[in-house]
């Protein structure tokens, strides 16, 4: 029709969104879409202006009724003309529950028959608890759509209506307008923290790939937030775990394209963006409080190839006085790679290596992979033998285990899916603890990876195996079958949960092993990952590139709600060199993860196996990490408990200023501290952008005694270490800041009112310490310096405690109180005058 060519390009909505096919205008009509070819080649991912696209009137569903309940509106659409896909489900559910006043929440299910839904906990809300929402929804009937608009503003957040919803049982499709083009999440893919909105389409499954580019990765987010023309920020997250397309084009606008579940999806209303992550982690769950020494720096690499040489990095490490509090395996450690063995020849001192790491206060952890070997001699190998016995491996469509293939050649994949697999799980590392008593762990491979397509034997044909779309890559391509079966679905619709249920069942059972918070990393993550597990970006390499794009990996994990993330430290894949691996260890230092970690055969580089001076510069920027432990640990407090950012992104505090929303070469720590690294070769200074405020150099400000650090620190073990605080003063001389302290380890200190907690002011040159709340812990820290940034004027006298005090006052502006040995655990005041 005519009507086509008068439908802009940006608003085009592909109406033949299989990849690799070039749409004919045959085959575009036979959908009773536009087409207009145009010059645009279609490539993977940036898919171009679409040949091939819906018409104004294209049919959908129709809104036939639509009532009030206590907490919304329920409704029913139906369908009278079927899609170009398969079983169309033409009568639906429509229900609208306005949970929160900055919380709306909307189902579309098939009443006639229960279909998969994602098995995460969301809170469950039987009335409304909206006296006052902060949004309005409108009902469009005919074709059916829903506008979300922000009450204040009339901010258009969510418009359904310009293009038409799919349906059908292995193909669902909703599109919305954007407020902006500014758009952040939708993990996991190797981009800038902003996306691109020109035509690019991000697929989720989970996949065991080196990140790169325009594919899908380890983890599966389907989550984002975005921002709106006035600063105003609002989240948007789709509750479904199927394999998908989430396609972005410039109109700007957003299609969801799932291959199964239900439609289940959520509105936060911010309205700034640090309390729309709140908003969404109130629904999936905030992040767990890390063990303090999770904190600490990492070593690691694949192929230390035995225990002596690990154990000799940690010496060596010792003997430079370069902080480590945790030494890691790979799986060289074990036994023909099998899980819950250790090699006894290569590897023989490995109990005893743990043994010293804990005799100086240092952590040990080591890589598990889900592939159980299923092929050694019965009655060798319990893992898989009561495995097999209890049944809890992932079955094929036929009932027998399947066979895939990981590191110890032939493998059954455990089913987390099966309560009993947590148990069996458990034992096995229980008994492998009373061996080796490890402290926190490392699951890989968990997307799951397998060296198959499918299995030893292929996969069968069916419509799970080859669905009628097929998001970006093939669904198959180096994991389980997707029609294998699994306690609570078929692994096509459980595939992208994979590492969350894993790391659930390691949590736990770290919990009962050690009673203390567990400590895991997962490399693939599935939105409430958070409460489980961190998460490193995979398998990058040691290039400058791969330094620069791990600051938007590691804050798209903060706002995905994983804060305990970073990535492998002067580079996994490749060797590094010198420079590369100081500016990394520099930037490192301030990943909320902090871990350096080196592929096999490849090049020594952990900071000891370099000159003295880039040994020194890695042990300088550790030590400045370790001396802002206890500003990092309050951060993940509020992580914790108010679903805050660690590692954030500027627009967070600054989203007035769209200068800062495509900034990723920068991120804060909380709110205050900028990070502004060097990211190429050979550059002796940085360019940063500073919005507007006070800033102050740390470094040529601060003069914090790295030197008494230098002698004594191994590791985060801090009694007895006195505390320097810095306080910046802002233009009208005021300041405020907080430290959260606990004894770092045991579980929930917060809930169970085991922690000080201590708010910090400054105002008219006083500054007063108010312990909020009191906890022995805090009376073992002495407050030594206090350092005021930002003073114009020299004092002629410091007062604490309305006592005379030393202090130093440098033409830098910076006043310092020095020998002041109070406890933190009471309150205090300092003043100048
Ligand atoms: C995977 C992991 C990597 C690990 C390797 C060997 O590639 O991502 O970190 O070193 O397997 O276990």
């Amino acid at each position: 029709p005519a009507s086509c060519s008068q439908i802009p390009e940006a608003w085009r909505f592909d109406c033949y969104p299989e990849r690799g096919v070039v749409v004919t205008e045959e085959m575009c009509h036979a959908r009773n879409c536009c087409f207009i070819q145009n010059s645009q080649a279609k490539t993977s991912g940036r898919n171009g202006v679409p040949w091939c696209f819906y018409t104004p009137e294209y049919p959908s569903y129709e809104l036939v009724s639509i009532t009030d309940t206590e907490i919304g509106k329920v409704g029913k659409l139906l369908r009278n003309k079927k899609t170009y896909y398969p079983k169309d489900i033409d009568a639906l559910q429509l229900e609208v529950l306005y949970e929160e006043d900055n919380r709306l929440h909307v189902k579309i299910t098939d009443p006639a028959e229960k279909r998969y839904e994602v098995p995460i906990d969301v809170p469950v809300v039987p009335k409304t608890a909206s006296s006052n929402p902060s949004y309005t929804v409108d009902f469009i009937k005919e074709p059916f759509g829903l506008i979300v608009k922000r009450t204040q503003t009339g901010t258009v957040l969510l418009n359904t209506s310009i293009a038409p919803l799919f349906y059908a049982d292995q193909f669902l499709q909703m599109s919305t307008s954007l407020p902006s083009r500014f758009i952040y999440g939708l993990g996991e893919h190797r981009s800038n923290f902003l996306h691109d909105v020109q035509w690019n389409t991000l697929t989720m499954w989970a996949r065991d790939v080196p990140p790169m580019e325009l594919t899908n990765l380890y983890g599966v987010h389907p989550f984002y937030l975005s921002m709106e023309s006035d600063g105003m920020a609002h989240g948007f997250f789709m509750l479904n775990s199927n394999a998908m397309d989430v396609a972005l084009q410039p109109a700007p606008a957003l299609t969801w394209r799932m291959i199964g579940g239900i439609l289940d999806f959520y509105v936060f209303l911010g309205p700034d963006p640090s309390s729309v992550i709140a908003q969404y982690l109130d629904v999936v769950g905030k992040p767990a409080m890390p063990i303090y020494w999770a904190l600490g720096y990492h070593l690691c690499r694949w192929g230390y190839k035995s225990s002596d040489k690990t154990w000799n990095v940690v010496k060596e490490m010792r003997n430079y006085g370069i902080p480590q509090d945790v030494q890691w395996n790979d799986i060289d450690y074990m036994d023909r790679a099998l899980d819950f063995t250790y090699d006894t020849m290569n590897f023989s001192t490995l109990p005893d290596l743990v043994k010293d790491l804990h005799k100086h206060d240092q952590h040990y952890v080591m890589i598990l992979d889900p592939g159980i070997s299923n092929s050694l001699p019965s009655g060798s190998y319990w893992p898989f033998d009561e495995g097999k016995k209890r049944g809890i491996f992932i079955n094929d469509s036929n009932g027998d285990i399947l066979t895939g293939k990981v590191w110890p050649g032939l493998t059954a994949f455990p089913d987390f899916s099966n309560p009993d697999t947590h148990e069996w799980w458990y034992q096995n590392l229980k008994s492998f603890h009373e061996k080796v008593p490890f402290d926190g762990v490392w699951i890989d491979m968990n997307e799951p990876s397998n060296f198959f397509d499918g299995s030893l034997n292929g996969c069968p044909e069916n419509e799970l195996e080859n669905p009628p779309y097929t998001p970006g890559i093939s669904v198959l391509t180096k994991t389980v079958c997707a029609s294998a079966r699994q306690k609570i679905s078929t692994h096509y619709n459980i595939h992208n949960l994979y590492g969350l249920m894993e790391a659930k069942a390691t949590e736990s059972a770290l919990r009962k092993i050690t009673d203390k918070r567990p400590f895991v990393i997962s490399r693939s993550t599935f939105p409430s990952q958070g409460k489980y597990s961190g998460h490193w970006l995979g398998d990058n390499r040691s290039q400058w590139k791969d330094l620069a794009t791990s600051i938007p990996g590691m804050l798209t994990f903060n706002i995905l709600g994983i804060p305990l993330i970073g990535a492998d430290i002067c580079g996994f894949g490749g060797s590094t060199t010198e420079e590369l691996c100081v500016r990394w260890t520099q930037l490192g230092a301030f990943y909320p993860f902090s871990r350096n970690h080196n592929s096999i055969d490849e090049q020594d580089q952990e900071p000891t196996a370099f000159s003295p001076a880039a040994r020194i510069a890695m042990k300088e920027v550790i030590l400045l990490r370790y001396s802002l432990f206890p500003h990092l640990y309050t951060l993940f407090h509020h992580a914790h408990i108010s679903g805050h950012t660690v590692a954030t992104p500027l627009l967070f505090q600054f989203p007035n200023d769209e200068k800062t929303y495509g900034i990723d070469k920068q991120f804060l720590w909380g709110k205050s501290l900028l990070v502004t690294p060097v990211l190429e070769a050979g550059q002796d200074y940085v360019v940063g952008y500073f919005p507007k405020g006070l800033w102050y150099d740390f470094h040529t400000v601060s003069h914090i005694s790295l030197e008494t650090l230098l002698e004594t620190q191994n590791s985060l073990t801090l009694d007895g270490q006195p505390l320097n605080l810095i306080v910046s003063l802002s233009e009208d001389g005021l300041a405020k800041g907080d430290l959260y302290w606990d004894d770092g380890e045991t579980l929930d200190t917060y809930e169970k009112d085991q922690y000080a907690y201590i708010y910090f002011t400054v105002e008219q040159n006083t500054m007063t310490s108010e312990v909020l709340h009191n906890h022995e812990e805090a009376a073992y820290i002495t407050v030594e310096t206090v350092s005021f940034y930002g003073v114009k004027v020299e004092p002629e006298n410091v007062t604490v405690n309305s006592q005379e005090a030393a202090f130093t006052y440098r033409d830098n502006q910076v006043l310092t109180v020095t020998d002041l040995g109070l406890n933190l655990s009471r309150n205090f005041t300092i003043n100048w005058m």
